[in-house]
């Protein structure tokens, strides 16, 4: 029999977005918190250089909002922008209130600068804020009565009510895997907040945790919402080059304290690319290396901070040092290797400033959303803030309906009769390999036509597979990750192909100029027929 839940809020993702979300909502509201694993599965556990707000007197709103559009290409939303700058330091004192402590020095904010930033203006916890951030409000939900926390629980598909009697559609809740039992559990809600991040992992090499596989772009796009600017795949500059370091980060903020990227003969480059040189936006600077990596047929190229004291890059990077020391480089004395990964989804399911999707009832809120913020291209440590000044907003916007009168919905099982035990797991895998190696191949940082029709056809015939394993047999998840990844390369292809010309992130050889005027690439549920194949088959039953 299925197990159910019931709440008023159900958050589907325990980063920073959907923690937030919880402490806002919690009291008037009950919520329940999912995620794929525990405290570390999402990115915002992982984060380093910190969160961007103006809080020293000799830097302006204005200031960060025009950084913020001159990194986003001509594609940011000013009016969002400018909402999100100005909120800034009313999150950073929530944050203080929750008990998170960044850096200071002389009771003041310490200030780092990164990539495209034209002041020192982001606040940290030495290189870990990441993890300061997500214990601080982890803990607070965990003692909170108000919030039930659930690990090792994968959402595959979102509950419609148009689906289930024809009344008027809403978000209802969530089928659920619980990966422990392998049991698919129903949560219903009246509300569902998406807080599930991004989808970096449908490249081979990535920055982010196993969990980005942009569940919840797929989910919100099969139940119907559009989806925008899928082709801003932002690939950090600096990841450790090493067989076994799985592309462990290595912060821009390194490069704000003075680090200069060089090339195996020591020689600097980034100031024959941009006059930024090595804190110019990461677009530029992901392409400047891909460009000498393959120009020198190199495995990879140099960042080198060891002119620092040594003092003070273990003071300020304690954790990057340690870990680099873990694969045998001294920060302190010597040039590391880094290559650049996939790092961040800038486009994603697209809500209003109420952070309200298509469909009455579900939000979304942080790395899963396309809210207008990030244009073409995120400007550094943008992300962390759009996590948590979108929190507030859908937080305020459900707290205003949380006493109107709801209808109690019968909502069916998870219906498994027509389906059995998978016995060739090895596809599974096999089509996760692949899939990444040419996305990262074909649909990399720098494009061409013929590559991304390459991976159309590739992605059409994965497609089949992957629906064929879904009809037939029980869910796992691994195929529920395979199923959502190849949802979202299928749209971030689309999406490449359909922009002719070259503009942050998106860079394609057979249009390498911008075209005068900035649009968005708005993809339509319905409008790719294709895509229907991804329904899902096993559908619930009365
Ligand atoms: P995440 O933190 O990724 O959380 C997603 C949550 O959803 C997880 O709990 C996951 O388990 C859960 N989930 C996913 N799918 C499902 C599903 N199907 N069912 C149930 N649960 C699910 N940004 C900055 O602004 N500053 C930085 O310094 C910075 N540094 C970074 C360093 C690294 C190494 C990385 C990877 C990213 C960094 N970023 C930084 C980006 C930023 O961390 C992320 O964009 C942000 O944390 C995303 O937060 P989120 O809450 O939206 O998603
Ligand atoms: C970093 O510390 O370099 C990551 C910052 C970000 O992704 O915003």
């Amino acid at each position: 029999m299925t197990q159910r839940f019931a709440t008023d809020v159900l958050i589907i993702g325990g980063g920073v977005a959907g923690l937030s979300a919880a402490l806002r909502l919690a009291g008037p509201a009950r919520v329940t918190v999912l995620c794929k694993g525990d405290i570390a599965s999402g990115s915002s556990h992982w984060a380093q250089g910190g969160i961007a707000a103006v809080t020293d007197p000799e830097d302006s709103f204005s200031s960060h909002v025009m950084d913020t559009c001159d990194a986003g290409a001509g594609l940011c939303d000013e009016r969002i922008v400018q909402f999100t700058v100005s909120h800034a330091p009313r999150v950073i004192e929530q944050l203080h209130k929750w008990g998170v402590q960044f850096d200071q020095i002389d009771n003041e904010y310490h200030l780092t600068r990164e990539g495209g930033h034209g002041h020192r203006r982001v606040l940290h916890v030495a290189d870990a804020t990441g993890k300061a951030l997500t214990e601080s409000l982890w803990h607070k939900a965990l003692d909170h009565p108000s919030i039930e926390l659930f690990s090792n629980r994968v959402a595959i598909d979102l509950i419609n009510t148009s689906k289930l009697d024809r009344r008027a559609n809403r978000c209802a809740g969530a089928y659920v895997l619980n990966r422990r039992s392998g049991a698919v559990e129903v949560f219903q809600a009246r509300f569902v907040i998406l807080a599930t991040g991004g989808a970096s992992k449908v490249y081979l090499y990535t920055s982010n945790p196993d969990s980005s596989t942009g569940d919840g772009i797929a989910m919100a796009w099969r139940a119907g919402c559009r989806v925008a600017n899928m082709e801003f795949n932002q690939f950090h500059p600096t990841c450790l080059y090493h067989p076994h370091a799985k592309s462990f980060l290595i912060s821009e903020a390194l490069r704000g304290e003075g680090a200069v990227l060089k090339l195996p003969d020591g020689d600097s480059f980034m100031h024959r690319f941009d006059q930024r040189a090595d804190l110019a936006p990461r677009d530029i600077v992901a392409r400047a290396i891909d460009h000498e990596m393959k120009r020198l047929g190199l495995d990879s190229v140099f960042l080198d901070i060891s002119h620092r004291p040594a003092l003070f890059i273990e003071e300020h990077f304690p954790t990057i040092a340690a870990q680099c020391r873990e694969f045998g480089y001294e920060l302190c004395r010597e040039p590391i290797p880094v290559v650049p990964a996939a790092h961040y989804t800038c486009g994603g399911v697209v809500v209003d400033h109420n952070a309200c999707t298509d469909i009455p009832g579900l939000y979304a809120v942080g790395e899963v959303t396309c809210t207008g913020l990030h244009g073409a291209n995120r400007l550094a440590s943008n992300s962390l803030l759009e996590c948590l000044v979108f929190a507030e907003v859908a937080a305020n916007e459900i707290a205003k309906q949380i006493d109107t009168p709801f209808q109690q919905l019968n909502v069916p099982h998870w219906d498994e009769s027509q389906v059995t035990n998978s016995d060739e797991d090895v596809i599974i895998a096999h089509n996760w390999d692949e899939l990444r190696r040419f996305m990262w191949d074909y649909v990399g940082i720098v494009r061409t036509n013929k590559r991304l029709q390459r991976a159309l056809n590739r992605v059409e015939l994965l497609k089949q597979e992957v629906h064929e394993f879904y009809s037939h047999y029980r869910v796992s998840n691994d195929l529920i990750e395979l199923r959502n990844l190849i949802n979202v390369a299928e749209l971030i292809i689309r999406s490449a192909l359909n922009r002719q010309e070259s503009r942050g992130l998106h860079f394609n050889l057979d249009y390498p100029e911008a075209l005068e005027h900035a649009n968005d690439t708005i993809l339509f549920p319905g409008a790719m027929e294709h895509l229907e194949l991804l329904r899902p088959q096993v559908q619930p039953v009365s």
